[in-house]
């Protein structure tokens, strides 16, 4: 699937579920209004849709959310996605997860076919954890991560750089990425959705990166995962720290993706707000199907409006866990 500015999309992000265990306050407002679960693709619908994208050129599949393990019998997507794996199409399939309900779920997830996951975890601080997520339990976190390394499962955990919040253990994270054997991504946070202080938190990840290296030996890798992080391996711990600019240094010229919400949308962009509606096509016309991705893909524009200037006011209304991110 070639977009109209040559990119070829390889790549789906699959929001399971607008709903999470937590409420992280760069990514919701304290009372979010889910959606109501009518309004949701069934998981044998998701599937379908997956199947149809996988067909025609996607290779690289992440469930997300919300929170995609809170998602009630989840695991049975995950099970019919993993039969395209091997020879069926899919190269790979993996998940990103706020590690809530890890310790249950990581060795179906890796019976299914996963080889890593990406756990977000903004800070190692049991009470500035809870803060951030507005009650989470750490401990919750880290039992899952134990999980994911007894199942086998690599982990790279993202941490959303927050000035005044997680600033001062940037250090900390990096060496306990490397004892534990993670990799570690840093992200700017984007303006998506009303949340209250995001101006003030805001980080440029370029200073970050130039803090880093007054401490730590960084050399750039050309590590790719076809997401939009660039990759450094550090010298100290032998891992690699990766950094996701959208608003210093925009990656959208190398975009690769498109992402499904639970509801049956297809954005075509995390920062526009563009979208195809599947979910119609997909119960009153399916062998349509095809032509409405085509279609939609023929609409991918050229980048987000994610700029340092918005961040009083969100590029787009709708907050991150709609699209998954
Ligand atoms: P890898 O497969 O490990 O590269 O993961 P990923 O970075 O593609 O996915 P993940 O779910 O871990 O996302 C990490 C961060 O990247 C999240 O904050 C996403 O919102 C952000 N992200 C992913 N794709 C895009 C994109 O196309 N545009 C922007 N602006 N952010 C993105
Ligand atoms: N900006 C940047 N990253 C965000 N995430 C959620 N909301 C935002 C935001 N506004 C991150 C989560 C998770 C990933 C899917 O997106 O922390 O790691
Ligand atoms: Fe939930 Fe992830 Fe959003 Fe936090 S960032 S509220 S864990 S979806």
């Amino acid at each position: 699937m070639i977009d109209p500015f040559g990119r070829n999309v390889t790549y789906l992000r699959v929001s399971v579920t607008d709903r999470c265990d937590l409420r992280c306050t760069y990514c919701m407002a304290e009372d979010m209004t889910f959606l109501p679960k009518a309004d949701l693709l069934s998981l044998e619908e998701l599937e379908q849709v997956c199947g149809t994208f996988i067909d025609a050129g996607v290779e690289k599949l992440r469930i997300t959310g919300g929170e995609p393990l809170v998602r009630k019998n989840v695991m049975s997507l995950f099970r019919a996605l993993g039969k395209r794996l091997n020879g069926g199409g899919l190269q790979e399939l993996t998940l990103t997860t706020n590690g809530t309900q890890l310790a249950r779920f990581a060795q179906e997830l890796a019976d299914c076919g996963l080889k890593r996951i990406n756990v977000s975890l903004d800070t190692l601080h049991p009470d500035r954890f809870r803060t951030v997520t507005r009650w989470g339990d750490i401990d919750a976190v880290h039992k899952g991560l134990k999980a994911a390394q007894q199942a086998g499962l690599a982990v790279k955990i993202n941490a959303v750089a927050l000035r005044g919040f997680n600033d001062d253990e940037f250090d900390t994270m990096v060496r306990w990425c490397g004892e534990e054997g993670f990799d570690l991504t840093f992200i700017e946070t984007m303006p998506m959705g009303s949340v209250d202080g995001r101006p003030d938190t805001y980080l440029p990840l370029t200073a970050v990166r130039r803090d880093l290296e007054t401490r730590w030996t960084l050399t750039d890798s050309t590590y790719q995962t076809g997401g939009p992080a660039r990759y450094v391996t550090v010298a100290e711990t032998g891992r690699r720290i990766g950094f996701i600019t959208p608003l210093t240094h925009n990656f959208c010229e190398s975009c690769n993706r498109v992402r499904l919400t639970c509801t049956g949308m297809l954005y075509m962009c995390l920062g526009q707000d563009d979208s195809a509606d599947l979910r119609k096509v997909l119960r009153t016309d399916p062998a349509r199907l095809p032509d409405a991705i085509a279609e939609a893909i023929g609409r991918k524009p050229k980048g987000h409006d994610f700029f340092e200037d918005r961040l009083h006011r969100p590029a787009v209304a709708r907050h991150m866990s709609v699209t998954g991110g």
